[in-house]
């Protein structure tokens, strides 16, 4: 009688539980409601606005009327954008489990699946810390000479031209950079074969994806089987040699899984594509910025920062040093300043794995999240007069999570130091042995996807000595 009583009981105790549990499990999300905002056109949602207007304007009026979480309709998709710092590290950082990268479908054919910022988990904990060290101040230390050498030779490239499009110079720059830390000194055939395909998967990866013969994106598919096999040729060769080199594609050859397993070819094939794709464009914005910065704001140039070190190394005549680029602080401001005005990557995309709660709000399940990053850096609560350009404000560090060029959290960029190094390069070069005037118009912006000045910035250099 007392074992049924205990067996009865148990009963009770497990029905209960299981009610209080439905009951409570499910409630948030019954309370939940959608965040404010308005979805506009159903395809295009408001994909029109954000990609015609000034993106200060387009995010700061959305935050303005409906405040730090808001809900729209981007590129067919239903989004919820976050524009607070506590939002974006909600999900980046803390609850970046609930969160996965999303990119359409097309643009990951195009890379390649492999690539490490399509994945999470241990497969992309491996590759990131891969790229990671490839990048890290440790190995990059040896690269400034090579950096200078191309860095100086792009610059004298330009100056030998009539009128250049500061931005398209800057992506040969960045992507010269990019090779040399993925295959150290390559050679120039397949550096040349390389450049070529790229460029074409380059120009079909922002176009409709519509695979017809005669279309950008058909020749981009096409450029980009054929990157596969001139990886491959560099790969075996590298395998041929047996040499244990320290950039990318050696750390991507030497590495084991916990089975031992190595990455396959074609593994390695798109992470170095990704890591192209992800150096290329990025630190190419970034610098086109700089230099309408620069060309603004006159009295910067002429801090004597870069001027006394030009005149340590033999007004130029010794190459920089690694401990030279560690100690341009007043540069080194100027690069954080023109990062949080120009905030190239406006925002990021995840997508919710799950109903997700935040704040009383409701993200559902599939709809896509965006941490605003330019909100914050323009937000006058953390920035006082976002909208001047003053390298002086990051004499004090910025308050944690409210700045934010290179993300935050598991897929924060691993590149940052590598592209704070090409970008402290080049400028030192710029400044100290070249004057540039900016052609035209200096205002407006287009998307070359991230906002850069209008027509790429045309501008005229010339050396000092010339
Ligand atoms: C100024 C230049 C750059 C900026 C502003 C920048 C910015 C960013 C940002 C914001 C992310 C995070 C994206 C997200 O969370 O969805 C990211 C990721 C990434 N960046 Fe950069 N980046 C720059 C240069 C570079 C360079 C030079 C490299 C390579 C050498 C690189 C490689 C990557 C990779 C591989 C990822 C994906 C990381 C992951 O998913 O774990 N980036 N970058």
């Amino acid at each position: 009688m007392g074992g049924i009583l205990v067996y009865v009981l148990l009963f009770l105790t497990t029905l209960l539980s299981y009610l209080f549990l439905r009951k409570h499990i499910r409630e948030p999300q019954k309370r939940a409601k959608l965040p404010p905002g308005s979805m506009g056109w159903p395809y295009m949602g408001q994909t029109l606005q954000l990609y015609s207007q000034d993106p200060n304007v387009f995010f700061s009026t959305k935050q303005k009327r409906y405040g730090e979480i808001f809900k729209t309709h981007i590129l067919g998709c239903p989004c919820v954008m976050l524009g607070s710092p506590e939002a974006a590290r909600f999900v980046l950082v803390t609850q970046a489990h609930l969160f996965k990268p999303t990119y359409p479908k097309s643009k990951e054919k195009m890379i390649g699946p492999s690539a490490l910022f399509f994945h999470q988990g241990d497969y992309h904990t491996r590759l990131r810390k891969l790229v990671q060290g490839s990048c890290s101040p440790t190995a990059i230390r040896n690269l400034v000479p090579d950096i200078e050498a191309i860095a100086v030779s792009a610059l004298e490239s330009w100056a030998g031209q009539h009128v250049v499009n500061t931005f398209h110079e800057m992506k040969k720059f960045s992507f010269d950079v990019g090779i040399l830390s993925i295959f150290g000194h390559l050679d120039t055939y397949y550096r040349e074969e390389l450049k070529k395909n790229y460029s074409i998967v380059d120009k079909g990866y922002n176009s409709f994806p519509a695979n017809l013969p005669g279309t950008a994106y058909h020749n981009a598919v096409l450029a980009r089987k054929r990157l596969n096999d001139i990886l491959s040729g560099i790969i075996c060769e590298r395998k041929e040699k047996r040499l244990l080199e320290k950039d990318l594609l050696g750390c991507l050859l030497n590495s084991k899984d916990e089975k031992g397993q190595n990455l396959t070819d074609d593994q390695i094939a798109d992470n170095i594509i990704g890591v192209l794709f992800a150096a290329q464009d990025t630190t190419a914005s970034v610098l086109t910025w700089i230099l309408k910065y620069l060309h603004d704001d006159q009295e910067l140039l002429e801090s004597a920062e870069q001027k006394a070190i030009y005149e340590t190394n033999n007004i130029g005549n010794q190459p920089l040093t690694w401990a030279q680029t560690r100690n341009m602080p007043f540069t080194y401001r100027v690069i954080l300043e023109s990062l949080r005005m120009a905030s190239i990557i406006s925002f990021t995309f995840r997508e919710a794995v799950t109903d997700v709660e935040y704040k009383g709000y409701l993200i559902p399940k599939g709809w896509k999240v965006l941490p605003l990053f330019r909100n914050i850096h323009h937000n006058p609560d953390f920035f006082t007069d976002p909208q001047d350009f003053d390298p002086s404000r990051f004499e004090v560090s910025p308050k944690p999570n409210t700045f934010m060029p290179f993300g935050n959290g598991v897929h924060a960029c691993p590149g940052n130091e590598l592209a704070k190094l090409e970008i402290l390069i080049l400028i030192h070069h710029l400044v100290t042995k070249f004057k540039w005037e900016v052609v035209g118009s200096q205002s407006g912006i287009q998307y070359s996807p991230f906002p850069v000045p209008q027509h790429g910035l045309p501008a005229s250099i010339e050396g000092y000595d010339a």
